[in-house]
């Protein structure tokens, strides 16, 4: 009888996301767009205590990252003692965290920052700590008392309790009923590797979940460690490359949608094993295809180029847009040039809110090119199907302004300043020399820097594409061209003549 009521909920909750497409938010209110903040796991690993979270805090807020719109700071594994305490409940170490979690979340709080907490959904965390199965209202509510705002759940030591979409919801339901219960707003973070295709099934009760094992800082090298290539293979494994997660995350983009969405994984910009061109296509992409922007570099010792990446707010601002639409890839082409590592070549549209859109042309391959995206192309689905049509001209007979989201890159000079604490005051970025590409996200949203057409989100206006019309970039050999288009009054549509 109980197997029969839990079969029938789970049913039901299947055919959830399409109610929820059509116009709710989410279960519990959160997750209008992909979460923004630092985890420690892939710069520390297990090594992490207090002083080092704080100091991140800290740093956040001087850098201007906080005011960015970056906001969770998440402390992942090997926070707790090898054993719960007699009644039961989670304890940290005492050696890590002298005055305890809750001590260091408030600490967060007052920094206007919010604070992650990590478990697993098994008997042991992956680093072999106590974890949460069997346990979740103690622990949901150890977590609430403590003053958690985002809670990372991990697959290991899950007693073999996987292998069909009713398995894992079982386990991972029980944990977000147990958060909700406790009556804390908790961002409910799955990390199941995508085992048993949580994105067909977890919008209903989690705010995001993993697509695949844990990204590698590479940008394409094979891994036998991370042996799948695309999503429908079980074995998530890990060290798994940029490219490897973007082209599992291809087919199942349309997934991600306000209230829930695909996470690729915790970024690994600045973490030194790719170039300055691997990491914009790294980030960029993560933005247009929404998974969260979770930093994952050691903040108090960042370089003036990973800030620059990780501070550009033209490309936050497409990862926040309120639309709330992943971007999608319209092709994909193989280079057909014969040479090892000759990777591929493809255009992905996004739409953003108020009729913009961004495009990105990405050249995986081993060699500078030339790419070309024609607004046919571009628009494909609005041309070719009637239900992407709307009354009236397509998109691709109108002329459309094309702003480069990289062009406003802040320079070396003034990350630097900004870096030494020479160009801030209390986190805020005095030094206006390169104003264009800064952006306080918590003076005015996203939402309202966009409306009032702030030059750095938009950023530079580097052509204009006439009517059926070609949009042409020259992409760097692993990089990244991402360009927001918008459409041009029609009043002030020229001949072609005059472009
Ligand atoms: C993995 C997870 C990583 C990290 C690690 C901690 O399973 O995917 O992101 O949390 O566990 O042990």
């Amino acid at each position: 009888m109980a197997y029969f009521s839990q079969r029938t909920a789970f049913l039901a909750v299947l055919l959830m996301p399409l109610a929820s497409a059509l116009g709710s938010t989410s279960y519990n209110g959160l997750a209008k767009t992909p979460q923004t903040g630092w985890d420690k796991w892939n710069a520390y690993g297990c090594e992490i205590d207090a002083e080092t979270l704080l100091d991140t805090a800290q740093k956040m807020v001087d850098l201007g990252f906080r005011d960015l719109g970056y906001k969770y700071v998440i402390l992942d594994d090997c926070w707790s003692n090898p054993e719960r305490s007699h009644n039961g409940s989670l304890v940290a170490n005492s050696t890590k965290f002298p005055e305890g979690i809750k001590a260091v979340a408030d600490k967060i709080h007052d920094l206007g920052l919010l604070f992650g907490m990590y478990s697993s959904a098994g008997l042991y965390t992956c680093a072999q700590y106590p974890a949460s199965l069997g346990h979740e209202r103690q622990d949901a509510q150890t977590f609430a008392d403590w003053g958690v705002d985002y809670l990372k759940y991990d697959n290991c030591y899950n007693q073999g309790q996987e292998g069909t979409s009713q398995l894992t919801f079982n386990r991972y339901d029980t944990m977000s009923k147990a958060l909700n219960e406790t009556g804390r707003p908790i961002w409910y973070s799955m990390c199941n590797w995508g085992r048993d295709y949580p994105w067909n099934w977890a919008q209903t009760m989690a705010n995001s979940w993993r697509i695949s094992g844990d990204v590698y800082d590479s940008f394409d090298r094979p891994d036998a460690r991370c042996p799948c290539t695309t999503y429908d293979c079980p074995l998530p494994g890990f060290h798994c490359s940029v490219m490897n997660i973007i082209g599992k995350a291809a087919p199942i983009v349309d997934k991600g949608q306000p209230g829930g969405w695909n996470d690729l994984d915790a970024l690994e910009v600045g973490n030194g094993g790719m170039s300055d061109d691997e990491y914009k296509v790294h980030f960029s992409m993560w933005a247009m295809i929404k998974s969260p922007l979770i930093m994952g570099t050691n903040i108090p010792k960042i370089t003036a180029s990973t800030y620059s990446i990780l501070a550009n707010p033209a490309v936050i601002a497409i990862s926040q847009d309120s639309a709330g639409t992943p971007a999608y890839r319209v092709w994909n082409r193989e280079a057909d040039i014969d040479q090892y590592d000759q990777g591929s070549q493809s255009l992905w549209v996004m739409s953003l809110s108020g009729g913009d859109f961004a495009i990105a042309l990405l050249n995986a391959g081993n060699t500078s090119m030339e790419l070309n995206a024609t607004l046919e192309e571009i628009f494909i689905d609005k041309a070719t199907t009637a239900g992407g049509r709307t009354k009236g001209p397509l998109p691709s007979s109108s002329g459309w302004d094309v702003y480069d989201l990289w062009a406003n890159r802040m320079s070396d000079v003034m990350a630097n300043s900004i870096i030494q604490g020479n160009a801030t005051v209390n986190g805020t970025i005095t030094d206006t020399s390169n104003s264009a590409t800064l952006y306080n996200a918590t003076e005015m949203s996203y939402a309202d820097g966009i409306k009032s057409n702030h030059t750095a989100l938009l950023g530079a206006k580097i052509s204009s594409v006439p009517p059926m019309g070609t949009i042409s970039a020259v992409v760097p050999r692993h990089g990244i061209a991402v360009f927001r288009l918008r459409k041009q009054d029609s009043g002030s549509l020229k001949k072609r003549s005059e472009l």
